[in-house]
């Protein structure tokens, strides 16, 4: 693990319990308003018997699909996010590294129909460790949903080249936050990095803000080739 994705879990632990806060609160209008909606809308939209939610922060993605007969686990590798998952009742969730989920039991499921991924795939290398836990994780042509930043809006005055980027957290209610780097790629590179490890497009979604009309996210559906 290098130095940036060692970063990425130290800030997250540090901002465990704003993040909580805010998530549970709906601080976040750009959540509010599209990407919380969109990336239920995907899921259902699938149909999976089961899922795995990755990088599932406090857990209200889960609780949304549980609340709607969905079956699964959510992962993440902060321990204070997954106890105040489990503090709300369940304890389908799971502490752990990306790199370490081949090793995980997930109670009596040994293969998901689907893996999801809200806003969770920050470092460099959790694409590759994702793709590779799918090797074990995921069903045959099971499913890999992305969530991310919209490329084009994130990239801001940078170059539209792949890198590492740091957060401008601006201060979200009253919580303020450890900024942690992330690792932009570009629309080309997430398809391409997939492809390169035997999973191909099945679908590509820009949710846009109902005022500005910009895309805020953008959602990629791949689907793992046998
Ligand atoms: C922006 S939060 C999103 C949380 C949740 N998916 C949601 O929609 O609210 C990113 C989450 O990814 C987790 N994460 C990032 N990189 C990780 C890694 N390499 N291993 C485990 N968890 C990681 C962080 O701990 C954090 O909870």
């Amino acid at each position: 693990m290098n130095i940036n994705e060692q970063r990425i879990l130290h800030s997250w632990a540090t901002n465990a319990k704003p993040w909580t806060r805010v998530v549970r609160d709906q601080l976040i209008e750009s959540r509010a308003l599209v990407t919380d909606k969109a990336i239920v809308e995907a899921v259902v939209e699938l149909e999976p018997r089961t899922f795995l939610d990755i990088g599932c922060g406090e857990g209200w993605l889960c609780r949304e699909l549980f609340c709607r007969g969905f079956d699964g686990w959510g992962v993440d590798g902060i321990t204070e996010l997954i106890e105040s998952a489990r503090c709300l009742g369940d304890i389908r969730f799971v502490v752990s590294s990306y790199s370490d989920l081949p090793l995980q039991k997930f109670g009596s499921i040994n293969q998901f129909d689907c893996f999801i991924c809200n806003f969770s795939l920050l470092g460099e290398c959790a694409l590759g460790e994702i793709a590779q836990a799918g090797k074990s994780l995921l069903a045959d042509k099971g499913k890999i949903i992305i969530q991310t930043l919209h490329p084009l809006i994130a990239c801001d005055d940078s170059a539209y080249s792949d890198g590492w980027r740091e957060t401008s957290w601006q201060g979200i209610g009253l919580e303020s936050f450890d900024p942690t780097p992330w690792y932009f790629r570009t629309i080309e590179s997430w398809i391409r990095e997939f492809h390169l490890k035997n999973y191909r497009l099945l679908k590509l979604i820009e949710p846009c803000h109902p005022k500005s009309k910009k895309p805020v996210s953008i959602l990629f559906i791949f689907e793992r080739l046998s």
